[in-house]
């Protein structure tokens, strides 16, 4: 390890958050160095030359610690090192050191509401007494009923059923029953929010926040540019953890909750401005994103306050349906409640736990729920492909961050049709399997070749989950150099973005517009028009206005349907004219590339 890990090309600049395009990699799946079919770190450090051509301004890598992978690595055994299947604390720092020598910083998540049920902390907590502070590290109550056979209070888990589990009963030690130690304390009941496996910690205890202290400190050292803060919103619970009326639907709709004491309570603001004091400290500020789904972007406003997290995922936005007007609510609700507490938005499309853009958009249900899926919904491809390149056009144009999810530059689609034996998603069992689970956003990804493993193994090995056939036309290589790829318009997007002076300001400004369609301006010379609408638009400005870039082929002068076009003025600026009838010109304007 260097002396100082953030010495190479990354500049100093301690803004690049407001307007970063971060890649998300779920390193299980992203490339197998080693060749035992699972993602690992050797890989990720061989790929990097392609995420740096690709474009991006960073990595978000989604958990890489010791874990028994109950919740694909969201349960934590050890957080001071790297999951042997991905690699040693040797590989982390090496990452580190080459992701920053080719311009690319590096988030890693930080999963702090629980840990693994095989931490040293919960097995102590196991062997410890009711009532000792080794259990006080956790949530672990009493049960109620005579026998204390209920448990403490209604909250349910995120993951389906109820959020608490049994504990074995245990031997009293210290003869507080008046028979020497003979007498049997009734199990007590610990709380998870998500599976079993992953025992929710306590936040109200100082040990805890001591230790998380040393946590965050032991990797802003090694040179990691920022966390991503797993379930934030779950660090704080209500002491006196009271009932919680769940309403009509006893499903974890976090969005519509409000006075909820187990989720979004107002003390875990006291965490989040310790963790910003402490990383304000650090060389190199580094920062936090969250991730948060609140009841809508007023509650979230709260979690990037000026002295908390800096920025959280847009999860409104992710979940609009490809409509519009519930497009445009979206943006403009994030961008009215962000503005007042100054943090920029991240736009989001897709993550390790969302269907993938390519199915969501191509189904008749084009809205989503964080978690969901949408199995058994018949997926119109070719329809998902064309909106999510228009969609990723739309995301990459709006002022503030962006998050691409691994993949969804290829244009993946989610894989549904999984066999029931290779899932592992706690969602599938815990739903009793009505639930498919993440599994389908988490296949590997494929590099090369015609076959599977499509060079995210070495030939021959079975990655962890099965690829389709049908990603052969999808691989990197396929769409290499192929002027209409989803990857080149990705990538061709991606450079703009760095070319484009205003795509770095917070300039923004919705133009008058057709119904069904979007179109704004970033400053003067660059506009976005997307098309929702049931037929083809004009696009209407002056000839000094180039196409730079379009998601799909322009019809003539027309923008088709379920298509997004970037434009530039290259005259002098302002010359967008406002739009006239939706008249089909004479004359037709190619796309065209600006040099
Ligand atoms: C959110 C993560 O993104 C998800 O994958 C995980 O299951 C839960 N938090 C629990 O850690």
């Amino acid at each position: 390890m260097t002396d100082s890990r953030n010495e190479g090309v990354v500049n100093e600049d301690i803004s690049w958050w407001r307007h970063a395009v971060m890649y998300e990699v779920y390193p299980r799946s992203f490339a197998d160095g080693n060749g035992d079919g699972d993602g690992d770190l050797a890989g990720l450090r061989a790929r990097l030359p392609y995420l740096a051509e690709l474009g991006v301004d960073g990595l978000w890598i989604a958990p890489w610690y010791p874990s028994p992978m109950a919740d694909g690595g969201y349960d934590v055994s050890d957080f001071l090192a790297i999951h042997p299947m991905f690699g040693t604390l040797a590989d982390a720092d090496a990452l580190l050191d080459e992701a920053h020598a080719v311009g690319l910083r590096v988030i890693i998540d930080m999963v702090a509401n629980h840990t693994s049920d095989t931490h040293p902390w919960f097995d102590a907590a196991l062997r410890a007494a009711p009532g000792s502070p080794q259990r006080a590290r956790y949530i672990i109550r009493d049960g109620r009923g005579e026998d204390g056979e209920l448990p403490p209070n209604n909250w349910i888990s995120a993951f389906g059923g109820g959020a608490w589990s049994r504990l074995p009963a245990q031997k009293e030690r210290d003869g507080q029953d008046g028979q020497d130690g003979q007498g049997e304390h009734p199990g007590q009941w610990y709380l998870h929010t998500f599976a079993p496996e992953q025992p929710d910690l306590n936040w109200a205890d100082p040990e805890v926040l001591e230790a998380f202290d040393g946590v965050l400190r032991f990797w802003f050292e090694r040179g990691v540019d920022g966390l991503r803060i797993d379930a934030a919103p779950a660090l704080a619970k209500v002491a006196a953890l009271p009932d919680f009326d769940y309403g009509e639907d006893p499903r974890f709709l976090s969005n519509i909750w409000l006075g909820n004491p187990h989720w979004d309570v107002d003390a875990v603001h006291d965490i989040f401005r310790r963790w910003r004091r402490l990383a304000d400290a650090c060389p190199g500020r580094p920062i936090f994103v969250a991730e948060a789904v609140v009841n809508g972007a007023e509650r979230l406003m709260r979690y990037v306050r000026p002295d908390e997290l800096h920025t959280a995922f847009n999860f409104p936005y992710l979940q609009s349906a490809w409509d519009a007007g519930r497009q445009r609510h979206a943006i403009d609700a994030t961008l009215a409640a962000l503005a007042p507490v100054g943090a920029p938005s991240t736009w989001v499309l897709g993550s390790h736990d969302e269907v993938r853009p390519v199915s969501r958009y191509g189904r008749a249900t084009t809205s989503s729920e964080h978690f969901a899926d949408g199995a058994g919904e018949g997926v119109d491809v070719a329809l998902g492909t064309r909106r999510a390149r228009a969609a990723a056009l739309l995301m990459l144009a709006l002022p503030g961050g962006a998050y691409i999810y691994q993949g969804d530059e290829l244009g993946l689609p989610n894989v549904d049709d999984l066999p029931d034996e290779v899932l592992q998603d706690p969602v599938f069992r815990r739903s009793d399997g009505t639930m498919r689970g993440r599994d389908g956003c988490r296949v590997p990804m494929p590099w090369s070749g015609t076959a599977p493993p499509f060079g995210f193994s070495a030939d021959g090995v079975t990655p962890w989950l099965p690829q389709p056939e049908s990603w052969a036309v999808l691989t990197v290589q396929a769409q290499d150099g192929q002027e209409d790829s989803t990857l080149s318009v990705y990538r061709k997007a991606l450079k703009l973005r760095h070319e484009i002076p205003a795509l770095a300001t917070d300039a923004f400004a919705w133009r008058p517009s057709a119904p069904g369609v979007l179109d704004f301006q970033r400053g003067p010379v660059f506009r976005c028009v997307v098309n929702i609408s049931g037929e083809p638009v004009e696009l209407d400005c002056d000839d000094a206005a180039d196409v730079v870039l379009a998601s799909t082929d322009l019809d003539g002068g027309f923008l088709p349907v379920d298509a997004a076009v970037w434009l530039l003025d290259g005259g002098v600026g302002g010359g967008f004219r406002p739009p006239r009838s939706l008249e089909r010109p004479a004359q037709s304007i190619a796309p065209k590339e600006r040099s």
